[in-house]
């Protein structure tokens, strides 16, 4: 397989530009743009409206994309999800409910607890359905449903082209979950499909702010630890940030819900550790500015990853706020990691590391 890096000096690089391109692919694949609606043309083995529960699995970056989905799936098609990382899951013989539908997200199709939690489930008698990227794969051959995010070969460890793309697909099945449920009227169903529409020239407009990220992660490889803090879908989306960061640039960094803030990271907050706070405005913003205050009363620095809106609302005396344009806040969890990946990247690059092989980790974990 030849695929080269183009005019970047990385893999991570070229694959993160792309994605205004990826997102289309995917889109294309799992929408209907004429009618404005969703169209899923893999036939379905089970009916959505009849679910009891969505049960999904899956590991590192994937599994981000899973929990940023359960907050589409139960908010958008009323649809209870559980979620947990494969590895945990395939030990604990949870009890499944008749007729739920369990499903396994992996870029590689072949990450060995997935493949276990897959295996366990299918023994349960649940529908089997897999997201993954090469369909190819074992989890794909051992899926009754194979639901394809059709980006292309990613090649850098670190996942970026294909957690937008995964989230695309499961935005794309969460609708067509609420179709089925009764849960979204069809001019619901067309303001959500219009979002995600928008979704690739808002990714082109944030990888703009390149510049500004290479100077604030100048700063940032100066950091020891550094947190990230979110809430709802934004609260994977830090935590997604902060996988990204000690994968590839070795710095110390945790995601947190940001209501969590003051249970235990605010001990941690002083004048030398980031904070990064992913708070578009939503109808959550205002209950994130208290958690900010509250760093910033510790003297903690913060840099804001927002849209237009939310600077004037919450931006007041943050030192660093990152703009990425206004969309729905349906498709905004998408939008937002592309700041969190820019962010990881050049940070690595000042560090001088691997970025594309980083070390002791694989891109694909077929071993326990
Ligand atoms: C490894 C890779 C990650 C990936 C994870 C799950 O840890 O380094 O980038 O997210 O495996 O891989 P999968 O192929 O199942 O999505």
């Amino acid at each position: 397989l030849m695929v080269d890096k183009g005019n970047h000096r990385h893999f991570m690089a070229k694959e993160i530009y792309e994605q205004p391109e990826t997102i289309s692919h995917t889109l294309s694949h799992y929408v209907d743009m004429g009618a404005e609606k969703v169209a899923i043309r893999e036939k379905l083995p089970f009916d959505f409206g009849d679910l009891s529960r969505l049960t999904i699995s899956a590991c590192g970056t994937a599994y981000y994309a899973g929990a940023i989905a359960k907050y589409w799936f139960e908010r958008y098609a009323r649809l209870p999800v559980d979620i947990d990382v494969a590895s945990e899951f395939r030990y604990r013989e949870p009890p499944l409910e008749k007729n739920g539908l369990s499903l396994f997200i992996s870029q590689s199709g072949e990450t060995a607890d997935t493949l276990a939690a897959l295996r366990y489930c299918a023994g349960q008698g649940q529908h089997v359905a897999s997201l993954v990227n090469t369909i190819e794969s074992t989890i794909a051959r051992e899926s009754s449903v194979v639901f394809p995010i059709l980006c292309g070969p990613e090649i850098g460890v670190a996942s970026t082209k294909a957690l937008t793309a995964q989230l695309t697909a499961l935005a794309s099945l969460a609708i067509a979950a609420g179709r089925a449920r009764g849960a979204l009227s069809a001019e619901q169903e067309t303001e959500l499909v219009q979002a995600l529409t928008a979704l690739p020239s808002a990714v082109s407009a944030a990888l703009g702010a390149e510049a500004q990220i290479v100077d604030i992660s100048k700063r940032l490889s100066k950091a020891k630890d550094v947190l990230y803090l979110g809430r709802g879908p934004m609260f994977p989306v830090a935590m997604e940030g902060a996988l990204k960061l000690k994968e590839i640039s070795y710095i110390h960094a945790e995601g947190y819900a940001a209501g969590e803030l003051k249970h235990g990271p605010i001990a941690l907050v002083d004048e030398a550790m980031p904070v990064i706070v992913v708070a578009p405005s939503d109808e959550l913003v205002d209950k994130t500015l208290s958690n900010m205050q509250e760093v910033a009363a510790r003297g903690g620095k913060i840099i804001l990853i927002t849209d237009p809106e939310g600077a004037k609302t919450v931006g007041h005396g943050v030192a660093d706020i990152i703009e990425i344009p206004h969309v729905h806040s349906f498709v905004a969890p998408i939008l937002a990691t592309i700041p969190v990946q820019l962010l990881a990247y050049h940070t690595a690059v000042f560090m001088g590391t691997d970025v594309d092989q980083p070390r002791n980790l694989a891109k694909s974990v077929t071993v326990e």
